[in-house]
């Protein structure tokens, strides 16, 4: 019987926000309260002797490198067949945007047979791996979004403001088919942060800012995923699921990607927590450990968290995975050797890179000499295993031989389509509709515009075929609809007509304009803001709408975005605003609810409502439902339709105010490269006659080859090794002001690790408008560099306006050229205030 559900409704703290409760407080983790923070929840499962008897045998039969074998988990770029024939791995993954073998456009034969082979192999016994079939994890967190031709519903954040549990178990079913079509057994979902600063980078994988959605969902999720106990539990159409990533996430100070979490134990349960006893309930099987700390402790490392609170209070006997190399994090551990991750309570290591064969080798010896227990070890493996026979593994065939294998036109099928175009026309959320502008009449002529029109790239975001979501094209997606080819055919239905032009430029004046715009696709890391203004600096989707306003054509905005952001002066400038989120391949869900039928009608109308508050200026990062006394511009639930007269609608159609209170805080750091490329930039190599835009972790041309290499977190530097002339650069097709940065006496900064000394002249350079270039002579500090060690290199911006460059449209921040041979590793690359008089170029 499964008792758990009777504290659902717990949610106190949110309910109570104001109460100290929630409240930042120092952790006493001895305290008896624990009991009270974390009400005891069992597993929905029956005991089941049988089968736990058939692990113990199973356990007693393995060696210690067979055990620990199932408790590595290697990626698809950095593992073989041969190695998984060897060592015969419990299971291994493919990172965002790794392929089989390598190729974008795999096709789903291409995955099956990558599957058959692994599998195959870790049931080979001819060498010393076990016979225990492996399992591989994918990150289908909306769709299967590394396959080719995928269905890509909406991002979580739509998904919330849908409010639709129901839906999200549709769409849940539908991917894990999607999924079991490539011969994959396991997904990296759902995300469960509950997201309180949305300056994070993962603000659209969240839900909501608040629990009660999460919970819902999360539980919605699972059994769409794995299918309900005791009917279609993990049956031929389903894969496993996992709830990610425990614990806190969302509530890391700053919305830091990978931070600390202060909150206190009341408030992680409260707000953190709710998914995974929505999750848990449903039987999810993996539960992922997080990147971020709570107190400054690593949660991989954590046995409070991992082992007391999850497994002993919340009743999971799934198993825990961690996150890409998360062990590497916890103090005194590296990637290659972890024995605290084990003890603490993590059971399987992920270890993508080729750090999986150190810290094999090294786990083998920590359970060999005891400094990990066998009682551990075998109680990992058993968890391991206890998944693997409820996901019927030693019963079914091989992955190329399973009912849907291969089944390729499920892939991005009609029917999933369907349901992904539902999902957005749920999640759309208008804000503003003056004089009821909206539903437009589909028989006028319309000009589409902005950069997100006809971009679904742009309108997938992250985590779409590529990890960022950077570096594709339409053709990537085939099947898709773009929003303006959405809008064109309700139009051409019904007689209208329609120009598309990305700037605003018409042959015919339109009856109306629709402007498509919003942030650029980013993933973890990548997408952290120092403040939630949009286009800060570079206003240019603003330029756009007044200049078609100014031609006296009313403006429909659609902003594509993975978060709430300050657009007030978008707002004003817009007789209509909707936010579409991140709405996926079906982008003609959009015009299903812009438009009227012919005959005037309502064709659909809007349902959704935000699931965040919108903030009202740039620093209100974190205000959050049930918050006391910051109100933001809108609040939690707020969404207008068609036909409700109500004094909502007149909100936003005063002007809002467009002023940013001048902050007394010190302009921040401008990062160019933080552990990736930032927004709005990408990363471009060039030799003496071409320059093409980096679009994978590996890269080159005639003279310069690059990599991402690992220096503190997953790829976070680049190798650069040149051959002869060539250039990396970090450029923009928009230029930025960096005068506010030279007036605050900033340098542009980097680690820098010279290989091999450079045999010809080095450069650093920036490039802005009408093809200016600054170009300064680094030779000498790089010839004076130790080799082989990491160092920081700075240049007081001064210097490139002196050789002339105008800092006011900067398009290229940061340039190495070397006119030779030269091998160099270059990481975190910045611009930083105040730092001029200690920069190594001076120009004072
Ligand atoms: C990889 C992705 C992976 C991510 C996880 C990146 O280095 O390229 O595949 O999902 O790390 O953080
Ligand atoms: C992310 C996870 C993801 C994993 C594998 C990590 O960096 O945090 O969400 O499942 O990479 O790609």
């Amino acid at each position: 019987m499964n008792t758990n559900r009777q504290f659902s409704t717990l949610l106190l703290c949110t309910a109570l926000a104001a109460s100290t409760a929630c409240s930042n407080s120092t952790i006493e983790t001895t305290s008896p309260a624990k009991e009270e923070i974390w009400p005891t929840q069992s597993t929905p499962f029956e005991p089941n002797a049988k089968l736990e008897a058939r692990i113990s045998a199973m356990l007693a039969s393995m060696t210690p490198e067979q055990k620990v074998a199932q408790m590595i988990q290697p990626e698809i770029r950095d593992v073989t067949v041969e190695d998984m024939r060897e060592y015969g791995f419990g299971s291994y993954l493919n990172g965002g945007g790794s392929f089989p073998g390598g190729k974008k456009h795999a096709s789903p034969k291409d995955w099956i047979e990558l599957a058959e082979a692994m599998y195959q192999a870790s049931v080979d016994d001819s060498l010393d791996g076990s016979t225990i079939p492996t399992l591989w994890g994918t990150d289908a967190v909306h769709g299967h979004n590394n396959v080719i031709g995928a269905t890509l519903f909406p991002h979580n954040i739509g998904l919330g403001a849908a409010n639709n549990p129901s839906l999200i178990e549709k769409i849940a079913a539908a991917t894990a088919k999607e999924v079991m079509v490539t011969g994959i057994d396991w997904v990296f979902a759902p995300t469960v942060a509950v997201v309180r600063d949305d300056r994070w980078g993962r603000t659209y994988e969240g839900y909501s800012e608040d629990p009660e959605i999460v919970k819902a969902y999360a539980e919605a999720i699972v059994e769409g995923l794995q299918g309900r106990i005791g009917d279609n539990f993990l049956g031929d159409q389903q894969v496993i699921s996992t709830v990610k990533h425990f614990l806190g996430d969302g509530g890391t100070e700053g919305g830091d990607d990978q931070g600390n979490n202060t909150d206190s134990e009341q408030a992680l349960f409260d707000i953190h927590a709710q998914g995974y006893v929505g999750g848990l309930n449903a039987g999810a099987q993996t539960v992922m450990a997080s990147f971020n700390s709570w107190h400054g402790e690593k949660n991989h490392g954590s046995h409070y968290l991992l082992t007391e609170v999850l497994k002993d209070r919340m009743g999971f006997d799934g198993l825990v995975v961690g996150d890409w190399n998360g062990h590497g994090q916890i103090a005194n551990c590296s990637n290659e050797s972890c024995s605290q991750a084990a003890n603490a309570g993590l059971d399987i290591y992920m270890a993508p890179t080729a750090s999986w064969k150190p810290l094999f080798h090294n786990t083998v010896a920590q359970v060999k000499s005891g400094e990990i227990s066998e009682a551990r070890v075998n109680d990992a493996v058993r968890r391991i295993l206890r998944v693997k026979i409820r996901a019927g593994l030693f019963d079914k065939p091989s992955p190329a031989n399973r009912p849907l294998s291969g089944k390729a036109n499920i892939i991005g099928s009609k029917a999933h389509r369907e349901i992904a175009r539902d999902a957005v026309r749920q999640s759309l959320v208008l804000l503003k509709n003056t004089n009821s502008l909206l539903p437009l009449s589909p028989k006028q002529h319309v000009l589409i515009s902005g950069d997100g029109a006809h971009n679904i790239g742009k309108q997938s975001g992250g985590w779409s075929i590529t990890w960022q979501g950077t570096g594709n094209r339409n053709e990537d997606f085939p099947g898709a609809t773009s929003i303006y080819s959405g809008i064109e055919a309700n139009l051409k239905a019904a007689g209208g007509s329609s120009e598309l032009s990305v700037d605003g430029h018409f042959t015919k004046k339109p009856d109306v304009a629709i402007v498509v715009f919003g942030e650029e696709p980013y993933a973890e890391g990548n997408g952290d803001l120092d403040n939630l203004e949009y286009q800060r600096g570079h206003k240019k989707d603003l330029a756009l709408l007044k200049k078609l306003k100014s031609q006296g054509i009313k403006v429909v905005s659609v902003f594509i975005t993975g978060r709430p952001l300050w657009v007030n002066p978008e707002l004003n400038a817009s007789d209509a605003f909707l936010v579409a989120w991140l709405p996926g391949t079906e982008g003609g869900g959009v015009a299903d609810l812009i438009f009227s039928k012919p005959n005037g009608d309502i064709q659909f109308n809007f349902t959704g409502k935000l699931s965040f508050t919108w903030p009202a200026s740039p620093r209100q990062t974190a205000i959050n439902r049930y918050d006391e006394n910051s109100l933001g511009l809108l609040p939690y639930g707020f969404g207008l339709s068609y036909g409700t007269s109500s004094s909502e609608e007149h909100i936003l159609s005063n002007n809002l105010s467009e002023t940013i209170q001048s902050s007394s805080e010190t302009l921040p750091d401008l990062a160019l490269f933080d552990r990736a490329v930032k927004t709005p930039w990408s990363l471009w190599i060039g030799g003496q006659n071409s320059r093409q835009e980096v679009t994978s972790s590996q890269q080159k041309n005639d003279t310069l080859a690059l990599r991402t290499i690992d220096k503190i977190v997953q790829e976070d530097a680049l190798e650069l090794i040149y051959t002869g002339p060539a250039q990396v650069s970090i450029s923009s097709a928009f230029p930025s002001d960096l005068r506010s940065y030279r007036e605050a006496n900033a340098s542009l900064v980097m680690n820098l690790k010279v290989d091999s000394s450079a045999s010809k002249n080095v450069y650093i350079g920036m490039g802005c408008e009408d093809s200016c270039e600054a170009k300064l002579d680094v030779g000498k500090q790089i010839q004076t560099a130790p080799v082989g060690q990491w160092q920081s290199m700075s240049i007081d911006l001064q210097c490139f306006q002196n050789a002339g460059a105008n800092l006011g449209k900067i398009f290229t921040p940061f340039e190495l050229m070397s006119d030779g041979e030269f091998a160099v590793n270059i990481a975190d690359i910045r611009i930083e205030p105040n730092s001029a008089h200690e920069a190594n170029l001076n120009c004072q």
